[in-house]
């Protein structure tokens, strides 16, 4: 084992807490705005560096590459509304005491011949230098915003815009080639020559990416805001339960099925069922026409979404690779347990007590079940009867990285059980059916040992008891101190026979 993962796996109370690490600290509130060919946004990161929570985060479709390839210039009216957003953004930020803020443009801004006039006048008006990025950096950074929400992602990115598409290779955690097109549904809407133009245009873009980056990554990530929309409208089609969309995923298969089908549906209605925006959802006609040869081009077998993009990108650039190396949904369950938990570090003491459980586990499993120790008491402030369900809403729905979508379920499962012995009747059920019967039953026994555990907290963090797991024999047993026994009450000796009962073993109490 490496010395950092030592470290993140040293749950002494000083070992290097986010909280603590200097490095962590000074990455708590970076902002980045991207001031995009479609959009113009401003996100400020918060909190956790490895795991940051959205503090902020504001866009406005500007369309500044609207017309560019016949006028040369920036969309008059989205360059008067980039400028404004952008004077509000600097303003906002200051009141936000976010340091860095840093601000890209990306295919409009470096492609328009009022380009540089742009950003002077930008930079003389709220002192903000706009950092005009070439293609190259511009997939650089998306493919490092993949990375920031994926540390184990592996495969081809590619990033939609309005003026340009980038693709990029993700291997061992490292970007590797990179490049730039000019598929863009802005641009794509200036292409001449009909529907047979456009798809020639298409095809010989791609087939040019596909010289820089070989083809046949298993893998295909999506980035950027038409493709998010695509993955509403998939979802959409699917009566998808979670309204998640990173790591959501799709076969090409779906796409496919997904492009036929928006072809024969009215756009405006589809707006009205999503809440996509007007300005996003028009462009959904043209990035389609990618989409479809895209998916022949790289032949990718798995397709996924990630929210991660540019901006994240630009906050991974600034960590250090110690920091880049740490596991998102780890850290951000440690700092949700250090912010909302009533006894911040039991989540670690928890975890050792239930790891008999867990001896023959996977890793990956170990680590949902650390998860879920850490956030095992983040809810006590809501009311009692509905805690079961706001952990679950917390654990499936919330903005956390890191996470496939079953594992999502599985955590909420898990940390559901943690306050409710059934699940029966749950309005939850559809999520449920996302797992296995055996996954579900895995949540089941997790949350219920947590349940168990949680009623052992002693004031020095150690344990009162000692659980010990025969598998084969299925027996289950708590050991504890002879005169501590009055602490296993009737309530607790309750949640130890249920917990029992998940496991389909024998429950036995032995006392020393
Ligand atoms: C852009 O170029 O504006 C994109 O990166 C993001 C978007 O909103 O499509
Ligand atoms: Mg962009």
């Amino acid at each position: 084992m490496d010395e950092e993962v030592a470290t993140q796996m040293d749950w002494s109370p000083f070992s290097h807490q986010t909280l603590l690490d200097p490095e962590a600290r000074a990455l708590s509130r970076v902002g980045v705005i991207d001031v995009g060919s479609n959009s113009v946004r401003m996100v400020v990161f918060d909190g956790a560096a490895r795991a940051p929570a959205y503090f902020y985060n504001e866009k406005v479709m500007c369309a500044l590459g609207a017309g560019l390839s016949s006028s040369g210039i920036l969309n008059p009216d989205g360059r008067i509304r980039a400028k404004a957003a952008i004077i509000r953004f600097v303003k906002l930020a200051g009141g936000m005491k976010v340091t860095p803020l840093l601000a890209v443009a990306t295919a409009a801004v470096r492609e328009a011949t009022d380009g540089p006039a742009f950003c002077e006048e930008i930079e003389a008006e709220t002192g903000l230098k706009l950092w005009v990025i070439d293609g190259e950096q511009e997939a650089r950074f998306s493919a490092q915003g993949v990375l920031l929400g994926w540390p184990g992602a592996e495969g081809l990115m590619c990033d939609i815009g309005g003026s340009s598409m980038e693709i990029a290779e993700i291997q061992d955690g490292e970007v590797g080639r990179c490049a730039t097109s000019s598929l863009g549904p802005l641009k794509l809407a200036d292409v001449k020559g009909g529907k047979k133009g456009l798809r020639d245009h298409v095809r010989s873009e791609l087939a040019q990416l596909a010289k820089t980056v070989p083809v046949r990554h298993k893998r295909l990530y999506l980035v950027g805001g038409s493709w998010r929309a695509f993955a509403r409208l998939d979802m959409l089609r699917k009566g998808y339960p979670l309204a998640v969309l990173h790591e959501y995923e799709m076969s090409p298969k779906s796409i496919r099925a997904t492009i036929d089908w928006i072809e024969t549906q009215d756009l405006n209605d589809l707006r009205l069922q999503t809440g996509i925006g007007q300005a996003r959802i028009s462009l959904i006609p043209k990035a389609i026409q990618v989409l479809r040869p895209l998916l022949a081009t790289f032949k990718p077998s798995a397709v996924a979404v990630s929210s991660f993009g540019i901006r994240e990108g630009v906050l991974y650039e600034q960590m250090s690779d110690r920091l880049r190396r740490r596991d998102p949904l780890i850290e951000a369950s440690r700092f949700a347990e250090a912010r909302s938990a009533r006894m911040p570090g039991f989540g670690k003491v928890l975890f050792e007590f239930i790891s008999p459980l867990y001896k023959g586990a996977r890793e990956s499993e170990r680590r949902l079940v650390r998860a879920a120790c850490h956030l095992h008491d983040v809810g006590w402030r809501a009311h009692p009867d509905y805690r079961s369900e706001v952990v679950f809403d917390t654990a499936t729905q919330a903005n956390l990285a890191g996470m496939t979508h079953e594992e999502r379920i599985f955590l909420g499962l898990s940390l559901l059980h943690r306050y409710k012995n059934s699940r029966a009747g749950s309005r939850f059920e559809p999520f449920f059916d996302m797992i296995t019967p055996e996954e579900q039953i895995r949540a089941e026994v997790l949350g219920k040992a947590l349940r168990f555990g949680a009623m052992f907290a002693a004031e020095d963090g150690e344990f009162l008891g000692k659980l010990k797991w025969f598998p084969k024999k299925k027996i289950l047993e708590v050991h504890m101190r002879k005169d501590l026994a009055i602490l296993l009450g009737e309530v607790a000796q309750a949640r130890f026979n249920s917990l029992a009962k998940s496991l389909e073993a024998q429950s036995r109490v032995v006392m020393r």
